[in-house]
Formats: structure tokens, sequence, C-alpha cells
């Protein structure tokens, strides 16, 4: 389903520039640099179909990826820090927000966390918008390479404490590695049995 069956739809500014909701998707949402398009290519196995960068605020438009003619992945712009105009941030965030909660199609959106930091405000805000717009999210821990074991389950304990006072959240986390490749199997399979 995965590595020959991606590929690059397009980038959207506006909601109107949307493909039909016709297909399910799943979207990767998430902090400035929490390493949202680096997932997607550890996921698809191709090295550059989303463009990262350590500059936080790289993506800047919603980009739709086909998978496999009969889905879609999408890769956001990051919430939070970026480093862009302000008001050209707050325009991704408007489009950030609509999309989130006024696409039909979409049928989970992966919330992904940084390991070494646990979930912020801005992580909260988007969990209560979900929960407004009855979807799903699942928390993914990204970055599983960075922390020391000690602080990796000290930051588990505290997210399993956050998320739990939203409705909206898939109770299990997964935790990823995309430069390790750890936890990119079983988001695989998690995508599969959704879509
Ligand atoms: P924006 O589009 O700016 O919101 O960022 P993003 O969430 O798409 O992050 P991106 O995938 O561009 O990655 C940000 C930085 O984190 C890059 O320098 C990546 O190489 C790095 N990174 C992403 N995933 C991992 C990971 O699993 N481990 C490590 N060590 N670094 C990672
Ligand atoms: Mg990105």
């Amino acid at each position: 389903l995965f590595a020959q069956e991606t590929d690059f739809l397009k980038g959207v500014v506006a909601m109107d520039g949307m493909p039909p909701a016709d297909r399910l998707e799943v979207c990767f949402a998430g902090r400035s640099n929490v390493g949202k398009s680096s997932l997607i290519n550890a996921l698809t196995g191709r090295k550059s179909l989303a463009r990262t960068s350590n500059t936080p605020g790289r993506t800047q438009e919603i980009n739709f990826f086909t998978l496999h003619d009969s889905h879609y992945l999408v890769d956001v712009p990051g919430y939070g820090f970026a480093n862009a105009p302000l008001p050209v941030v707050k325009k991704w965030q408007a489009l950030l927000k609509a999309y989130l909660s006024g696409r039909a199609s979409l049928r989970r959106v992966f919330l992904l966390i940084d390991s070494r930091h646990g979930p912020k405000a801005v992580d909260e805000e988007i969990m209560a918008l979900l929960g407004k717009s009855a979807v799903t999210f699942q928390v993914v821990l990204t970055k599983s390479d960075k922390p020391k074991k000690g602080e990796l389950d000290k930051i588990i304990t505290k997210t399993k404490e956050v998320v739990s006072k939203y409705p909206a959240a898939y109770p299990e986390f997964i935790l990823t590695s995309s430069e390790k490749g750890d936890g990119i199997a079983t988001l695989r399979n998690t995508i599969r049995t959704l879509v």
C-alpha cells in the first residue's frame, strides 16, 4: 500500500483548492518542526517526497499525497513558532483550522508530539478543536531516537495524562523515529486498518 503507491498530488493554499472529499484520508498535524514531513517520507520509503527542513515553517501548504489511488495522506503546515512573517503564519493557521474542522473525508489525525518535549498548550488547542469537529486523533511521539529512556518514560506518562482529558483521543500512542525506522511499520499497519 505504501512505497510504490504514493505520489504527490497537489499543494493547497485555500479551502476551495482542496481535491474533492471523495476518498478517505489521514493527516499528520503537529507543531512546526515536530517531524510531520519526515514521517511521510519514512512511511512511504521515499526520502524526498515531502520537503523537510531544520527550519520550523518548512511546509507552507496543505499537501495531498495519493495513496494507492484510493486514499490520501495529508501533510500540513505546523502550528506554533514558524520562521515566517506573522501575517503569513496566521493565514496558514486559519487554513489548517478550517481543514481540520471541515473535511468530511478526514478519517483520523495523527497528532505528532516531540518525544523530548511532550504536549504544549497549542497541542491542546488542536485536541479541543478536533473534539468539537468529532475527528479522532491519535498521538504519535516523534524523534524517539532522541530522548534517554528515563526522560521518555516521563514524557509518555505526562502525555497520557493530558490526552485523557480529550474525548476525541484514540487511547494508544505510537512511538516513531523517522531516522531509525522505529514504529514506522506499526503506523503503516494502523493506517491500513483505517482506510
Ligand atoms: P514544518 O513543516 O516546518 O512544520 O516541520 P515538520 O513537522 O514537517 O518537520 P520536518 O519533517 O521538516 O523535520 C524537522 C527536523 O526534524 C528536520 O531537521 C528532520 O531531519 C528532523 N527529524 C524529523 N524526524 C526525526 C526523527 O525521527 N529523528 C531525528 N533525530 N530527527 C528527526
Ligand atoms: Mg513539514
